[in-house]
């Protein structure tokens, strides 16, 4: 009988990570890499990602692609399944914050996390699925937010932004099921990144309070980039065979929590 460790195996797949250069794409990058699969990194830091792919090893390649551009999604799904034969999973992770007070947000702005956040993730949902459809199947995992789900001063542009994640996970998990693709979120609450360090100081202007006591009051600690992988990483598997459209929270209990 297959235990758990089989059906979380990833021998053989192959995979694309956005805004894999550091943070949590980095750590969903070396997991997958580490479950048996072949692993490519793609971010708009090139360089980045490329010293990261070289320390993951020889199963881990890396592109320079900004998921904005439609081409430049083309290519990462085209480089991919040159280098690996196919694409089977595909891990939307590249996204931007931006904390500012709802009426100081400038359009542009919004424009930008909105152009990042859910056209980055329409875009390579768009062109790696047919990808994926070609060799029989495959997942998707998009990084969404508690900012999905719940509302936080300063975050009406990330935000809106995550919950159309949520939304693109759903219609995409319906219209793909069929094609044998699960699309399904992951929802990290605050994560010790280089993101979490850009919030400290919106944050703390806000709540008066440093962010590292927001963060130990409502969910104990800041989680890890590895704990947020886990979650990718099981979903991406044949462990989770009939989760689809899902959302997994991973927040130490932030949303559970009304005070
Ligand atoms: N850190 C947190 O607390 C937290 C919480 C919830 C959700 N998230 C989400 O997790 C994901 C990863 O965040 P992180 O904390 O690792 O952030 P991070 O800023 O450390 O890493 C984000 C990566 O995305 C890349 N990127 C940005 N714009 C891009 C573009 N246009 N095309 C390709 N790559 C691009 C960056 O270069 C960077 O390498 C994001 O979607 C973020 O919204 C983070």
């Amino acid at each position: 009988m297959a235990t758990l460790d089989d059906a979380l195996r990833l021998d053989g797949r192959r995979a694309i990570v956005t805004g894999g250069a550091r943070g949590i794409g980095l750590a969903i990058g070396r997991l997958l890499a580490a479950r048996g699969a072949r692993v490519m990194l793609a971010d708009v830091d090139a360089d980045g990602c490329a010293s990261a792919a070289a320390e993951l090893g020889p199963d881990v390649r890396s592109t320079g692609a900004d998921v904005r551009s439609s081409d430049d999604v083309a290519r990462l799904v085209a480089a991919t399944a040159d280098a690996f034969g196919g694409v089977d999973l595909l891990v939307n992770n590249a996204g931007v914050e931006i904390a500012k007070p709802f009426v100081e947000t400038e359009e542009e702005e919004l424009a930008r996390v909105l152009d990042i956040n859910v056209k980055g993730v329409f875009l390579a949902t768009k062109h790696a699925a047919p990808a994926m459809i070609a060799t029989g199947g495959g997942a998707i995992v998009n990084i969404a937010s508690i900012a999905s789900l719940n509302g936080a001063p300063l975050l009406a542009a990330y935000a809106a932004s995550k919950a159309a994640v949520l939304q693109l996970t759903r219609v995409a998990a319906i219209e793909l099921r069929g094609a044998g693709i699960r699309v399904n979120a992951v929802c990290p609450g605050l994560v010790q990144t280089a993101m979490y360090d850009d919030l400290r100081a919106p944050i703390e202007g806000a709540a008066g309070m440093s962010l590292d006591a927001v963060v130990a009051a409502k969910q104990g600690r800041p989680g890890t980039p590895e704990e947020i992988a886990d979650a990718v990483a099981f979903l991406a598997s044949d462990a989770a065979p009939f989760t689809v459209g899902a959302h997994y929270v991973v927040d130490g209990g932030l949303t559970a929590s009304l005070f």
